[in-house]
């Protein structure tokens, strides 16, 4: 099913540019393979190419990033997410469902899918032990969006996708719309931009959940990424991954990653927050005023050059280091999906925030734009 393109006009550009790197032309996944209808709606692979050869697939499917190319320091490009090669992949129930998609209406946990809001309380739909997560089992991850591409003025490409999401679905209150737009940049940065209204008062909390490793390939764990979160402090958890209410200092913590730190280094660390989460799986407090929009974390694997910086508007930023991860999947060119073979970092409102009035409000009410925007940008060095 899988038709391969072989991308040589990136690869044409960069040999005529730079004529001693070694330019290897990549394969893009076709449209073919996606090419199908879900519940009478059209499933559809958008690519978007930039001038410097980059390349970032999406699906409409989950809102999905499937593959995203970058350069790397020998001048090679590596897809440096996880993906499948079809949706045929993407609907086996052995595949991991958060490979790459847009999460919500409120990603991460909320503590037994349970909140209440303005005096009434709403009950989610229960599909992590006993709690709701990343929006629930009919969560946007699993939704066909409205899909189409656009070519902004400074000629780099968008793909904008739209989801209506009906008033009680999953359990959330309030018919919401929700538009996320992805642009690759001719600058090397894949920009996420979200915006949704509701016309009733619910919560929101949208992200998206790539699993990176800027190896490009899962033959190689993400522990050896070096790592900086720009972050003084954590929310900790209990052992379901909830949080307590408590904001704590990550000094003198495996937690601190303000000096760039391999993953590997402290991630058997002897410390209480690790051993409930079996490693990195926690929300760091970004260190910031507000919405104000900052530098959260920089990865760098010295083996590829690749470094990716993570950029938001968000309080708070997840960043899992692929605890749960046994080998058993498949994705594209053959990866199996080994233990700590990717790490994502969702920029985020705090986990569980509908149940902890001192963090940061995660309520939409009618009249009001939600929106976020997250930029993860690439470079080598
Ligand atoms: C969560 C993990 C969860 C994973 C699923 C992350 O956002 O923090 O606890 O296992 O998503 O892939």
């Amino acid at each position: 099913m899988k038709k391969v393109i072989t991308f040589i006009a990136g690869a044409l550009l960069l040999a005529a540019c730079t004529p001693k790197a070694q330019v290897e032309p990549y394969e893009l996944i076709s449209a073919e393979a996606f090419d199908t209808t879900l519940n009478g709606q059209a499933v559809t692979l958008f690519t978007m190419v930039n001038k410097n050869g980059m390349a970032a697939q999406v699906t409409n499917y989950g809102a999905r990033l499937v593959s995203l190319w970058v350069p790397a320091r020998d001048g090679s490009f590596k897809d440096v997410v996880w993906g499948y090669e079809s949706i045929a992949d993407y609907l086996d129930p052995g595949t991991d469902v958060y490979s790459g998609p847009v999460v919500g209406r409120y990603g991460n946990r909320i503590n037994k899918g349970r909140f209440t809001l303005d005096g009434k309380e709403y009950q989610l739909t229960i599909n992590d032990g006993e709690n709701h997560l990343h929006g629930g089992s009919g969560g946007f991850w699993s939704k066909v969006w409205q899909g189409r591409s656009v070519i902004n003025a400074d000629s780099s490409e968008s793909v904008v996708l739209t989801y209506q999401s009906p008033d009680g679905e999953e359990g959330y209150p309030g018919n919401l719309s929700i538009t996320v737009t992805y642009t690759l940049t001719n600058e090397n940065q894949l920009v996420i931009g979200y915006e949704a209204t509701t016309d009733a008062p619910t919560v929101i909390n949208p992200t998206s959940h790539s699993y990176f490793n800027l190896h490009g390939t899962t033959a190689q764990s993400t522990n050896s990424h070096v790592l900086q979160i720009n972050a003084g402090s954590f929310t900790p958890t209990d052992a379901g991954l909830i949080p307590t209410g408590e904001i704590a200092s990550v000094e003198g913590t495996p937690l601190d990653f303000r000096q760039p730190t391999p993953i590997g280094e402290r991630i058997e660390a002897d410390f209480e927050p690790m051993k409930l989460a079996k490693g990195y799986d926690h929300n760091w407090v970004l260190d910031k005023t507000g919405s104000a929009f900052s530098e959260a974390a920089v990865v760098y694997e010295p083996a590829t050059g690749i470094v990716m910086t993570v950029t938001t508007d968000q309080p708070g930023m997840q960043f899992y280091s692929g605890n749960f991860m046994d080998g058993k999947d498949t994705g594209k060119r053959g990866d199996k999906h080994n233990f700590r073979t990717g790490v994502a970092f969702e920029t985020q409102n705090f986990p569980d925030a509908p149940n902890h009035p001192n963090f940061p409000n995660p309520v939409l009410r009618p009249g009001e734009t939600y929106m976020q925007t997250c930029i993860y940008a690439f470079g080598t060095k």
